[in-house]
């Protein structure tokens, strides 16, 4: 089979690998389209601290189950499948109070053990999720992104009278625009970029206002609006200290960042508005919820995605993804 591996960092190749044999209480899925995440090309730009190598990379991606392990369910060959990249222990501390996402020994796929850019893929039955058929099939790797915004939105539960901010308009801050509006009817979502270009995505996207902070500090064009639920969906490491400062009393601030340089805040500004913040990483069972989301129509994936490609022309997707935020947001592959 063909898969995209990043051999060291820097360096991709489209190899022939042996085809996996799942093990005992895994599926194999034949991959049909994955999603290009910002995390892919860190690894192969040997930005991502959790990457080992070599690694067949890819965490968004849809298949159909062709091959079962043993004393895995049979009955499930066929199915067509989102897969949730996120495998843990099970009983750890978090596991136990439900977040797997934060595992003790968390493994990514994609990161930690072999993903999606590829033919074929090995996943924990448990991983691999049934869709219904009002899903497609290009469209169904997105479900992945929106379980981020699934994950930081059950931490700030937002309420329809929220005057919500994002920061960052990329993939991260359209799906989130995109489940406060659909999914919790906030009527006032605000959105922050540096890019005219992602400012229109966010306007498609749902986007109640939206503002260019490029030139004139974001603080200068709010006139005073204090929003009650902020998102860094831009993740710089100044934001935090700006989005306290611009913050209602009572608000509530979720980031998503992974930054290792400092932030700089001082306890006064979280405490004399007793400022709630929340940190959200990958998702904790999320799937079926999004998945029901799209179902009924409440998420609208297709509004993300901007280029297909086949999978012999990943690198060439992975540089126009990284160079281009202006034209590019979903870079989709598509295997067969
Ligand atoms: P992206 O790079 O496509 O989007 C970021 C956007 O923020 C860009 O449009 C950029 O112009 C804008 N931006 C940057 N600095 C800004 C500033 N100071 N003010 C306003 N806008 C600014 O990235 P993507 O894929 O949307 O991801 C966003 C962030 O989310 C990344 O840092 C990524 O590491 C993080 N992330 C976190 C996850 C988690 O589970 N916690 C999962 C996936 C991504
Ligand atoms: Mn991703
Ligand atoms: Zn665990």
């Amino acid at each position: 089979m063909k898969s995209v591996v990043i051999e060291q960092p820097g360096e991709l190749v489209l190899a022939d690998r042996p085809l996996p044999q799942p093990a005992a209480g895994e599926v194999r899925i034949k991959v049909h389209y994955a999603s290009i995440c910002g995390s892919d090309v860190h690894i192969w730009r040997g930005h991502n601290p959790f990457a080992r190598y070599p690694r067949v990379i890819g965490h968004e991606f849809f298949g159909v189950i062709d091959a079962v392990g043993p004393d895995t369910d049979a009955r499930r060959l066929g199915q067509r499948v989102a897969v949730d990249p996120v495998v843990s222990c099970g009983h750890c501390y978090p596991c136990r109070v439900g977040r797997p996402n934060v595992c003790q020994t968390l493994q990514v796929i994609g990161v930690h053990r072999d993903g999606g850019f590829s033919e074929y893929a090995l996943a924990p039955a448990a991983n691999a999720h049934p869709l219904p058929p009002s899903v497609p099939d290009k469209l169904a790797s997105l479900v992945e992104p929106f379980t981020i915004a699934a994950n930081i939105t059950a931490f700030l539960q937002p309420q329809p009278q929220d005057v919500a901010l994002i920061y960052g308009a990329g993939p991260m801050g359209l799906t989130a625009i995109q489940v406060l509006k659909g999914v919790y009817g906030v009527q006032q979502v605000l959105v922050v970029d540096r890019l005219p270009e992602r400012l229109t995505l966010a306007q498609e996207n749902g986007a109640d206002r939206v503002f260019n902070n490029s030139e004139i500090a974001l603080a200068a064009q709010l006139e005073g609006v204090q929003p009650t639920l902020i998102i860094d969906a831009a993740c710089h490491p100044a934001i935090l200290a700006e989005a306290a400062a611009l913050a209602s009393p009572a608000a509530r601030i979720g980031l998503l960042g992974f930054s290792g340089e400092p932030c700089s805040i001082t306890q006064q500004a979280l405490t004399s508005k007793e400022l709630s913040l929340f940190t959200s990483r990958l998702n904790s069972h999320r799937f079926p919820q999004v998945i029901a989301w799209m179902e009924q129509g409440l998420i609208q994936p297709q509004k993300l995605v901007t280029h297909f490609f086949p999978l012999a022309e990943t690198a060439r997707a992975m540089t126009l993804f990284e160079q281009d935020p202006r034209t590019c947001c979903k870079v989709m592959l598509q295997m067969a």
